[in-house]
């Protein structure tokens, strides 16, 4: 079973990337959240570094892109090369407004013919490094698949991950399963299943049912539980110690390239997946004003300090100045 880390903006950057795979290891691919691409392929200063070997030294990642340009994408393929990427992704899963309102990411699943002259020019000419796709099964409605699922198969495309929702189903509610199901039986080649994969009983119920699963992305459950990937392989659970280490080196790492604050804010999001619904933790974590607090919140199992919000001291307890 190949497992990928899958995409996240403004979360798998490279700090998480290189302490995940220090801590926790298990992941085959580690992908990059996309660049959006532009006519100039000027690329933002953060996603230059994303790409670049000295970021990835030791792992295996495919970088993404966001365009309906095929010379825009060309270029850039031969940019991801020289960065030393062996293969790199199309987004045309995207479901965010900003981005389909122009006709990106999603948005290109609402116009096939339009996908298919993209598609055409884009592999009219060799490629610099294979290209692999990622997608949701419809723009409005799963019936919309076959139609999408036929137009891809197409193409040569390294694999093909396909998130089991439609665009306007964004991350919540529903899951489409049987899209997957029907994209092993029509032979598409290498797809890669993905959504909503949370523990390894999710992955064997699975491979249970689709037995030709050759691969998964994750990605919301390697945030909750970053041992995910390793569990699925047989290995331990993180153990307090390992979850404490994991966000202290997430906490340096982030700390290292933006400001502290910034850093404590990206801990307490990346800490809302693990923390679930729990209203007590919730509050500690929004209190918490460091990362040993932040930590203390989470894995604390209520010895955690409670603190006053209006004093900043333990409850009980009035601050003498
Ligand atoms: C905060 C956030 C950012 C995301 N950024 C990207 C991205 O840059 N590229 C992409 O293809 N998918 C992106 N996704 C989608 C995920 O890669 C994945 O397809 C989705 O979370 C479903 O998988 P999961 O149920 O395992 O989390 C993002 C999802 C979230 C929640």
């Amino acid at each position: 079973m190949i497992i990928y880390f899958a995409p996240m903006e403004g979360i798998t950057d490279g700090v998480l990337r290189r302490v995940h795979h220090q801590l926790f290891g298990g992941i085959d691919v580690y992908c990059l959240p996309f660049h959006k691409l532009t006519q100039s392929l000027s690329l933002l200063t953060r996603e230059k570094r994303d790409i670049s070997p000295e970021e990835n030294r030791g792992l295996r990642v495919l970088p993404q892109a966001l365009t309906r340009d095929p010379g825009q994408l060309t270029a850039w393929l031969d940019y991801a090369r020289a960065c030393g990427c062996s293969c790199a992704d199309l987004n045309l899963g995207c479901p965010s407004p900003t981005v389909t309102r122009r006709g990106r990411g999603s948005g290109m699943l609402r116009d096939l013919p339009a996908l298919r002259a993209f598609l055409e020019q884009l592999f009219s000419n060799p490629l610099p490094i294979p290209l692999s796709v990622k997608t949701r099964i419809g723009y409005e409605s799963p019936e919309e698949w076959p139609e999408i699922l036929a137009l891809l198969r197409d193409y040569p495309f390294a694999h093909t991950t396909i998130h089991i929702r439609t665009a306007r189903e964004q991350y919540t509610g529903s899951i489409h399963p049987e899209a997957f199901d029907l994209a092993l039986r029509q032979g598409l080649p290498h797809p890669v299943y993905n959504g909503d994969l949370r523990t390894p009983e999710d992955v064997l119920a699975l491979t249970a049912r689709c037995p030709g699963t050759e691969a998964v992305m994750i990605g919301r459950g390697l945030l909750a539980d970053p041992a995910l990937a390793r569990r699925i392989r047989g290995g331990p659970k993180a153990s307090p110690a390992e979850l404490r280490a994991w966000y202290t080196a997430l906490y340096e790492g982030w700390a290292e390239r933006f400001q502290a604050t910034i850093a404590l804010g990206r801990i307490k999001k990346l800490m809302e997946w693990p923390g679930g619904n729990d209203i007590r933790r919730k509050r500690l974590l929004r209190q918490a004003g460091d990362i040993e607090s932040c930590i203390e919140a989470l894995l604390g199992n209520g010895q955690a300090r409670e603190t006053d919000p209006e004093n900043n001291a333990p409850i009980g307890q009035k601050r003498s100045d």
